[in-house]
């Protein structure tokens, strides 16, 4: 059998499973998910569901990956005897693809602005001029299915170049870049008549505001964001090296996770309350506000096509990894090339793709349940299909993994992290789960907290 890939370093391994975290679901999801949920008492859930729930789950994926070395579904195979545990990593699957089909379409609105951005259309520009332009740009259907089509194609080019040349490489040079960005722009929000309004609506929580609903949102964007319950953490986790200290890796990204979406947040609600734009626009909220931002800023030509390039670069080093959880189990489990198995996946993307930009179009018919087919599988994935995999994966690393197996895996054979492992441990087979079961029966209505 052919050598399976690994990780060339230590930085490189943090920036690829940086690279898959840090995407949009920090700049374009984090924002207006705490816009719709109220801010600062959302934001706070957050921050303690990534520590304390989030991190747990990735160790759990990581340990499972790299002691299989195996994409996401063989992994479970491989730890389970038989059974019907492989069937964890089919839902991860469908996950991807249906993470893929919306996230692709945000991805592509990330390269009309970088072109209008280039053309210069945003300086000068008042608010309103800035929204009417980006409804007819949805509006127009085609616009946003030609970019989806081209950021697809560029997916397939990385992905096929394989995990250390393509994914890693590019990695290094942008994920540091993109967070200068973004941190500058945060800082010039000061200068916004926004900014204390802004700030406040970020960080002094109205505990009064926190609701079943708004805890569940917050599981679902965490998971999102940290790229966890669909087996991207198991495949990524197949590459690391034996030697690396998993504790510090999980801790180090969980850490840029929320530190980059808290960073998001300061560069757009002051902007949001200075433009008069509503908290709760939805998906379009960026896309909204920044433009607002760069036309009055000075050098707001250069910092705004620096951005939205950024942008375009935390989409694609994200929706990479969810493309290589398709084309690793393809190209293992069918024995195909994984150009072919690239090819295969990106193809299904595309349709999903297009069907989900259409759907954005007035008077769509492409809906369900009320929803349009983008808003549905943006909903569905992290409040439905995540959480369930999540849940699925702790109890598997806490009940059905080999105990041995799964200590050995996260202390490196006990070298590393022995205290924390003591506390992690009854906290993947007892808290966690429980703690997702509960939320989750609560907010279906079948259980009264
Ligand atoms: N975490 C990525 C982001 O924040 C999205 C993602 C979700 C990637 C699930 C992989 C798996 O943009």
């Amino acid at each position: 059998m052919k050598k399976r890939s690994t990780f060339g370093s230590r930085f490189g391994t943090i920036v690829v499973v940086g690279g898959s975290v840090v995407g949009l679901g920090n700049i374009w999801r984090f924002p207006y998910i705490a816009g719709e949920n109220g801010g600062a008492a959302f934001v706070f859930i957050y921050i303690l569901i990534s520590l304390m729930i989030s991190v747990p789950i990735m160790l759990s994926e990581f340990a499972i990956g790299r002691s299989t070395k195996r994409n996401a579904l063989r992994a479970f195979k491989k730890l389970s005897d038989g059974g019907w545990w492989h069937a964890v990593g089919y839902l991860g699957i469908a996950t991807a693809f249906v993470i893929l089909a919306f996230y692709c379409v945000i991805a592509g609105w990330t390269m009309e602005f970088i072109r209008e951005s280039v053309a210069g259309s945003f300086i000068g520009s008042d608010s309103a001029t800035i929204k009417a332009n980006f409804d007819g740009f949805v509006a127009s259907g085609w616009k946003p299915v030609v970019w989806a089509g081209v950021f697809v194609g560029l997916n397939t080019l990385i992905v096929m170049a394989g995990v250390e040349k393509g994914i890693e490489r590019y990695n290094k040079i942008l994920m540091p870049l993109m967070f200068l960005i973004l941190l500058g722009l945060a800082i010039n929000s000061v200068t916004l008549s926004g900014f204390a309004d802004g700030v406040r609506f970020l960080w002094n929580p109205d505990f009064s505001k926190i609701s079943l609903n708004v805890i569940m949102e917050a599981l679902g964007q965490s998971f999102f964001s940290m790229s966890l319950g669909m087996g991207t953490m198991i495949t990524y986790g197949s590459y690391i090296n034996r030697r690396e200290n998993m504790f510090r890796l999980a801790g180090t990204v969980a850490v840029s996770d929320v530190v980059v979406a808290i960073l998001a947040g300061l560069a757009i609600f002051p902007a949001v309350f200075s433009f008069g734009i509503s908290p709760t626009s939805g998906p379009e909220l960026v896309f909204l506000t920044l433009p607002n931002i760069f036309a009055q800023m000075a050098g707001g030509y250069f910092i705004s096509i620096l951005f939205f390039l950024l942008l375009f670069s935390a989409a694609i080093t994200s929706s990479v990894s969810l493309m290589e959880v398709v084309v690793a189990y393809a190209c293992e489990e069918f024995r195909i090339s994984r150009r072919m198995a690239a090819m295969m996946a990106s193809a299904t993307v595309a349709v999903l793709a297009t069907l989900c930009a259409v759907s954005q179009m007035p008077d769509s018919a492409l809906t369900v349940g009320g929803l349009n087919l983008f808003d549905f599988f943006n909903n569905v994935s992290s409040d439905y299909m995540l959480p369930i995999g999540a849940f699925m994966i702790v109890i598997f690393a806490g009940w059905k993994m080999s105990r041995q197996v799964f200590a050995n895996e996260l202390t490196n054979g006990a070298t590393v992290g022995m205290r924390i492992y003591t506390v992690l441990r009854p906290m993947i087979r007892y808290v966690i789960p429980l703690v997702i079961a509960m939320l989750f029966l609560s907010g279906l209505g079948l259980l009264t907290l």
